[in-house]
């Protein structure tokens, strides 16, 4: 029987149940042997529908990662834990793929990468929307220079009443912020990875605490606890790249916009553009005209990915992953590029925290 990644969960709470341990049930190429959460039951509940017969339960990572069979760790606990449970896991020896984002700030992501280096192991971090079939040919059109030099674009990360309301999302002391940290990350990932561009020079930020003071919010998730909505409702930067690009991010949970848009970004380029505002639309010049070109995304536009066979992201994400433990295979989302994500946050918070420019060297 071929090789299986032996993994170890750590935080088996929303993103654990609803992506990562049903995708790794899909993959052909993994098991999971082990599950560890701070509340016991959720971690036996998680070996009960995913666990292999002689699976393991801990409620403290550090005894998971004392056993050496585990190949490999998901960290899917909440953000303030990212950084010490993944470099504790790859001085262990473990591959490790931590959730989005990377860190709560960017010092943090320079230590995960040095334990990276350290020990050798893999590190990737959860941009499952990088392998959606519009993302996907996105930038396949990007890296065939189809837009030429792109000089503007827009993350987009706008929901109009959705704050999270379970776990820790709205506590900025654990989650290091609000919609700029939580789904901002996903918007501006995507945006660098579609420019391929990864050397912000500065960026100016403006964060806003306008509608999280509200009692009847029409939340999606049902109303939030007033006491408890530390980080901000709202957050908006514009990054200029050392090339003179220009980025502008926008994010929110809770704005009085009719027209919400999250994990999307829209690029423009001196030979055409893109966004993802209806499926994916391209626009450019054709003999004179205007044209807009509408890729049918359903037509098997995800073959051409080499990490895996096709499939929806978060398997895409699983066997890209296992891929590289097993296979030698090539990384999709390097930590390198994550860490410029949370760098390019953490300057959005820092400009508002000084109310100037945030310069990033
Ligand atoms: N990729 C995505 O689109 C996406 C979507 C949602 C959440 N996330 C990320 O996933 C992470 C978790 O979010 P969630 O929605 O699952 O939150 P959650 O609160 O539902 O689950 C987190 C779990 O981690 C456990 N935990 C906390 N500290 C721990 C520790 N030290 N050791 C072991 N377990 C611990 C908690 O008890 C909880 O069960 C966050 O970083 C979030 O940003 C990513």
């Amino acid at each position: 029987m071929d090789k299986k990644v032996r993994l170890g969960i750590i935080g088996c709470g929303g993103i654990a149940n609803n992506k990562h341990m049903p995708a790794e049930k899909r993959n052909p190429a993994s098991e999971m042997v082990a599950f560890c959460d701070i509340i016991e039951e959720r971690a036996l509940k998680a070996r009960e529908e995913y666990g292999t017969p002689d699976c393991a339960v801990y409620t403290d990572y550090r005894e998971l990662l004392k056993d050496k069979s585990i190949d490999a760790v998901l960290v899917l606990t909440p953000n303030n834990a990212h950084c010490h449970i993944t470099v504790d896991a790859l001085d262990a020896g473990k591959h490790v793929l931590c959730e989005k984002p990377m860190a709560m700030n960017y010092a943090e992501a320079k230590k995960m990468l040095e334990a990276r280096d350290r020990s050798g192991k893999i590190l990737t971090i959860g941009y499952q929307n990088r392998f959606r079939p519009d993302a996907l040919y996105m930038k396949r059109l990007a890296d065939e220079g189809t837009f030429g030099d792109v000089y503007y674009a827009e993350a987009i990360a706008i929901r109009r009443r959705a704050v999270p309301t379970w776990g820790v999302f709205i506590d900025k002391e654990k989650q290091g912020g609000g919609p700029l940290i939580d789904i901002g990350t996903h918007a501006l990932d995507l945006t660098l990875f579609m420019m391929n561009n990864y050397e912000p020079a500065y960026c100016v930020g403006k964060t806003f605490h306008k509608l999280n003071a509200q009692r009847e919010t029409g939340n999606a998730w049902g109303d939030w606890d007033v006491e408890k909505f530390t980080a901000e409702d709202s957050a908006f930067g514009f990054v200029v790249m050392k090339n003179g690009a220009v980025i502008y991010l926008k994010s929110s949970w809770a704005l009085n916009m009719a027209d919400p848009k999250e994990a999307i970004t829209t690029i423009c380029g001196d030979k055409a553009g893109a966004d993802m505002l209806d499926g994916l639309r391209v626009n450019t010049v054709m003999a004179g005209k205007q044209v807009m070109i509408k890729p049918d995304l359903n037509g098997g536009s995800v073959a051409f990915f080499e990490g895996a066979g096709g499939g929806n992201p978060e398997d895409l994400e699983s066997t890209t992953f296992t891929n590289a433990i097993l296979h030698g295979g090539k990384l999709y989302v390097t930590a390198d590029q994550a860490a410029v994500v949370t760098r390019i946050l953490e300057g959005i918070y820092k400009s508002e925290e000084t109310g100037k420019p945030y310069y990033f060297d």
